[in-house]
């Protein structure tokens, strides 16, 4: 089975979560993708979407599907959202598609993170995924000085500016045994906005697209 198709999988696996009358948070991604069209054929049940990105907000109302403030809505329900890497404990890298800060906001808010992935994405250990971290762009030389005074090597995914103004560095050679720790420090170096790692807030559930979730 593709890859694609395992994603379109797991996408649709997670409108089992999407119950009448909620506001559900939606993340941003290929596979999130898929979600959005599920959920486009429940949208006359759902009272509308929260969006974590200007592509998602894009397809969701290209698709007929309410657009709602989070400053509006206050907590949510359910959020769905797509990762990078997933490990064991369901602690994520996310912001390969730029989107992290909106994403770690909107899985703050929420009761239910339910992230869907393809199976390439399931690792032991977090790190082989280069981690992105979004920086204020002025502090960006700054923060990399410190990424690698704890052993990464930082690249500036150059000519990218985030939905927030940002820039994003991609942090290699990380073996992330204590993503929980890691997450902590990286968010202590000043010029960070978000460090794309979800472990003090992790996923809740993970739905992997598989051929027996059809
Ligand atoms: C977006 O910033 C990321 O966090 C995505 O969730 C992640 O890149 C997953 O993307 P795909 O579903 O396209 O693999």
């Amino acid at each position: 089975m593709s890859q694609a198709e395992q994603k379109r999988i797991a996408g649709r696996a997670a409108l089992r979560y999407v119950e009448n009358g909620m506001v559900v948070g939606v993340g941003t991604g290929s596979t999130v993708a898929h979600f959005i069209d599920a959920l486009a054929e429940r949208r006359h049940d759902i009272e509308g979407a929260v969006s974590s990105s200007e592509q998602s907000t894009r397809l969701l109302k290209e698709r007929g599907i309410p657009v709602l403030d989070l400053n509006a809505t206050g907590e949510l329900a359910l959020y769905v959202d797509g990762a990078d890497e997933c490990d064991g404990h369901k602690h994520l890298i996310k912001g390969g598609g730029g989107a992290l800060t909106r994403e770690k906001i909107i899985a703050a808010a929420s009761r239910t993170f339910v992230c869907i992935i393809d199976p390439s994405k399931r690792v032991d250990v977090l790190g082989r995924f280069p981690l992105p971290i979004e920086v204020i762009p002025m502090a960006r030389s700054y923060v990399a000085r410190e990424i690698v005074k704890i052993g990464g090597q930082p690249v500036w995914r150059d000519g990218v500016v985030t939905d927030n103004g940002n820039w994003i560095l991609d942090v290699h050679g990380l073996r992330i045994t204590d993503p929980v720790a890691l997450e902590r420090e990286l968010n202590q170096i000043t010029g960070v906005v978000t460090v794309g790692l979800f472990a003090r807030r992790p996923a809740d559930i993970v739905l992997i697209g598989a051929e027996e979730m059809r």
